[in-house]
């Protein structure tokens, strides 16, 4: 077994962008060159996350701070009960959505440094691939798939909300802007280059 930690891969966007698609080619592609593979998200299943879950569709109503705070609750029992135990057993995680989610969602109505400050303590991913799309792309998808709109599925949120990506690709380290406005292979050959330069995969061709 691998003694090294083995990496953790996030992926960012807004919905519709591509990003699951994209978690689940990684996931194949890293798979067939002979790694173990955990596909993860945020919302996560378990009880922070289901609640959270609860609040999106409107069925739960809470304050924008408590949102945060819940988010960023579901994200440290993510982290302490899941991801790090993953990656010290040689597991390459990837997580649909991590703490720039956060901050490029709720700071459309809560404080960034605050929302920084409660996520402090969540471990920095090796690689974040956010898949920067079209609003209106992404409105397009999510529509062809749900019946019911989110919360944060208006369309002059969105473009707020990929702002904030811009300016977080920037500051986040490890992180790259990747053109989701493309076919899913050229987007998926991007992120194929950037994860072979991780150097605990050297080699990986
Ligand atoms: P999804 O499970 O379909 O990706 O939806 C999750 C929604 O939650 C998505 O609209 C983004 C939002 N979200 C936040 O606002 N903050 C967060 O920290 C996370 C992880 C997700
Ligand atoms: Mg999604």
């Amino acid at each position: 077994m691998n003694t090294k930690r083995m990496p953790f891969i996030v992926f960012e966007g807004l919905d519709g962008s591509g990003l699951s698609t994209q978690s689940f080619e990684l996931k194949g592609w890293l798979e067939k060159k002979g790694y173990e593979v955990y596909l993860t998200k945020e919302p996560t299943d378990g009880l922070i996350g289901s609640l959270v879950r609860g609040v999106l569709r409107k069925e739960l109503k809470v304050d924008a701070k408590t949102l945060a705070l819940l988010f960023a609750a579901d994200r440290m029992l993510h982290i302490n009960n899941t991801i790090l135990n993953l990656l010290d057993e040689g597991v390459i995680v990837i997580s649909d959505r991590y703490r720039l989610s956060s901050y490029a969602f709720q700071s459309l109505e809560v404080d960034i440094d605050w929302l920084k400050k409660i996520n402090e303590k969540s471990i920095t991913p090796d690689l974040t691939f956010i898949i920067d799309t079209p609003p209106l792309i992404c409105m397009r998808r999510i529509q062809k798939q749900r019946f019911h709109i989110e919360l944060y599925e208006e369309i002059d949120k969105l473009e707020k909300i990929r702002e904030r990506y811009h300016e977080l690709a920037k500051e986040e380290s490890n992180a790259f802007l990747i053109d989701g406005n493309r076919p899913i292979e050229s987007v998926s050959a991007e992120i194929f280059k950037n994860v072979k330069e991780l150097e605990i995969l050297e080699g990986l061709e």
